[in-house]
């Protein structure tokens, strides 16, 4: 497993639906998670399935790993929608694992509903606010192609220029 970084394009594709819940499906999950919590050295709290160069409506998160490495309370969310966002916004500073080393403040709203399949295919909701809110709505940006760095003022994306840069000119080198 290895992360697609910025600026490839297959981040910005709009990933498809997951219609059966296979056994290859949950085996994806488990080794999303288990990525995730090795690649949490570098900030991850969660992980979509474009960023592993799959592109497929599938995340994984664990909010509480941002707290403590050891206790692992790990979410699983196939074809998660975002049903009702506040209108209430609060500005925080995001990273991402396909954007190493950059961050800067976004600002989203400060809690949102979320419809999802469960690992049995049963249908989840969950009202979530604060970080775990902020983690999902970041998340299920990624199977839709957005990236956080889309939601910042000029003068925010100017401030993380350089590094923008310098990510594109790897990704050249490479590809
Ligand atoms: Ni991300």
């Amino acid at each position: 497993m290895e992360i697609t970084y910025y600026p490839d394009p297959f981040l910005r594709k709009l990933a498809d639906p997951i219609d059966k819940i296979t056994p290859a499906v949950l085996k994806t999950l488990d080794e999303m998670i288990e990525f995730m919590y090795v690649a949490n050295g570098s900030g991850g709290v969660g992980l979509a399935a474009p960023q592993i160069g799959l592109s497929k409506r599938l995340l994984v998160m664990d909010p509480s790993s941002r707290e403590d490495e050891k206790i692992k309370k790990p979410l699983f969310f196939i074809n998660p929608v975002i049903t009702h966002v506040s209108k209430e916004e609060v500005e925080y500073e995001e990273g991402c694992l396909s954007l190493p080393d950059i961050f800067a403040p976004v600002t989203r709203p400060e809690a949102c509903i979320v419809k999802y399949l469960d690992r049995k295919g049963q249908e989840k909701t969950i009202e979530a606010d604060g970080f775990l809110a902020r983690v999902i709505q970041h998340e299920l940006d990624h199977l839709d192609g957005k990236l956080f760095i889309d939601y910042l003022s000029p003068l925010r994306k100017q401030m993380v220029g350089k590094k923008l840069k310098l990510l594109e000119k790897i990704y050249k080198e490479k590809n």
